[in-house]
């Protein structure tokens, strides 16, 4: 074929799109009994935004991102949301007026990675940002609403992990640490490694090579690294996840891949998904604002990958086949055609989600297509039924069917299915 889809894209078809729909609206669902706002950044943004909020070093920046030269501008097809949100919280006047906002944002993101299952070029966030307090309760917050989230959706195999990088000196002492255990051990890391041991040392912990893993589990990290006051926030955070019995791994090993956290720091895995086994990341972003213009104010905030989530979800993935019709019209003459597209303005005008065969075929050929519908009832109109002016209406679950006069059928079936809702 000439016309082909770009590799690590995906088309999302009607079949799938059930799934899709149901995550969406169960997470708004949550979103609002958390109290967070929706909000929706574009999917370009100038590329300087990224590189200083991500890091020059880390991998997103280096590697993957689609860049597009555009007269004077350089513009990124959006890698990921906080960074654009922590924009939009500077350049809307928020950190001025509001000084505290819960956003929500559900949308495609971009990265130029090597396709493989689990990851793709484009995919999808369902991310949240809480912008304006350092207290160790939204820490809570954010894991408790990504526990509810996942739970929800049904993912169930899932395990949290949780670490915490400290304040910028503390991070900065991490990677000291890490950069002593590893100086004599440098040959034998990976060629990406052996670049990330100057200029991003703590990327290596989180190398998915095997050499790598080896060195890296051979070294001893101790948690020393963190100061009394990211100590004690730590603990916080760890204690308030207890008391919800929220259960949670503590992994020193855990840095995440962007530039921009500090403190606590989680993702969260599921065995359902093979080698790309992290399907949601977040933590603490405490300098970023501040970085990019606001004022110095903690935030914290996660995002789960769809696609991710949708694997790990399993056979309950399967089960959301989207929303049935209320109404299948089956017209079985030219005349017929023209009756039912009345029928079918008024049914739609009522609020019942309709349809009909918009070619003249046999009764059997129709009312396959009604039963892949999945209506509830079907509307027979032939030339018996018009010559009588009334219709045929067939209720799908009972199997039970009736002559109903054309003027009253969309009467009858409004009230029947107003009975069966309640
Ligand atoms: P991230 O870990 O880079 O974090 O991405 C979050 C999730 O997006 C990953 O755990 C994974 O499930 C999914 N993901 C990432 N890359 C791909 C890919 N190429 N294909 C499929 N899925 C992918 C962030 O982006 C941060 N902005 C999260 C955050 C929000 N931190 C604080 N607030």
């Amino acid at each position: 074929m000439e016309y082909r889809i770009v590799r690590g894209t995906k088309d999302i078809l009607p079949g799938e799109i059930g799934v899709w729909q149901e995550i969406e609206e169960k997470t708004r669902r949550i979103f609002a009994l958390y109290n967070f706002r929706e909000i929706r950044t574009p999917l370009l943004e100038d590329i300087k935004l990224f590189n200083r909020s991500l890091g020059e070093a880390s991998e997103v920046v280096q590697k993957q991102m689609f860049v597009i030269n555009r007269d004077d501008d350089v513009l990124v097809l959006r890698p990921e949301g906080t960074a654009s949100v922590a924009r939009a919280w500077v350049e809307n006047g928020f950190d001025k007026e509001e000084h505290f906002g819960k956003f929500f944002y559900i949308g495609p993101m971009f990265r130029a990675e090597r396709p493989q299952k689990g990851r793709l070029r484009q995919f999808h966030h369902i991310g949240c940002e809480v912008i304006g307090s350092v207290s160790p309760s939204l820490d809570i917050e954010v894991i408790s609403l990504l526990r509810c989230i996942l739970s929800e959706i049904g993912v169930r195999d899932f395990r949290i992990k949780i670490n915490s990088l400290g304040c910028s000196r503390d991070k900065a002492g991490l990677s000291e640490v890490m950069r002593g255990a590893l100086r004599d051990k440098k040959d034998g890391l990976c060629r990406d490694c052996q670049a990330r041991y100057d200029r991003n040392v703590l990327r290596i912990m989180d190398c998915k090579s095997r050499q790598c893993r080896q060195l890296v589990d051979s070294v001893k990290i101790f948690e020393n690294y963190l100061c009394p006051g990211c100590r004690g926030h730590f603990d916080k955070v760890l204690s308030g996840l207890g008391d919800l019995g929220i259960e949670y791994e503590v992994s020193s090993r855990l840095v995440r891949g962007l530039d921009y956290y500090t403190g606590t720091v989680f993702e969260v895995s599921s065995g359902l998904l093979g080698a790309q086994d992290v399907l949601c990341g977040g933590g603490r972003y405490d300098n970023l604002i501040s970085e990019i213009g606001g004022s110095t104010r903690g935030a914290v905030g996660f995002a789960i990958g769809v696609e991710r989530a949708i694997i790990a979800m399993g056979a309950k993935a399967l089960e959301s086949s989207g929303t049935p019709l209320d109404v299948y019209i089956i017209p079985l003459s030219e005349e017929a055609l023209k009756t039912g597209s009345k029928i079918l303005y008024n049914l739609r005008l009522k609020k019942l989600a309709s349809d009909m065969d918009y070619e003249v075929r046999s009764l059997k050929a129709n009312m396959r297509k009604a039963n892949e519908s999945n209506a509830k009832f079907v509307i027979i109109l032939g030339d018996d039924e018009l010559r009588q002016n009334a219709a045929a209406l067939k209720d799908m679950r009972s199997g039970g069917q009736e002559m109903v006069p054309l003027d009253n059928v969309v009467g009858v079936i409004s009230e029947r299915i107003a009975i069966s809702s309640v």
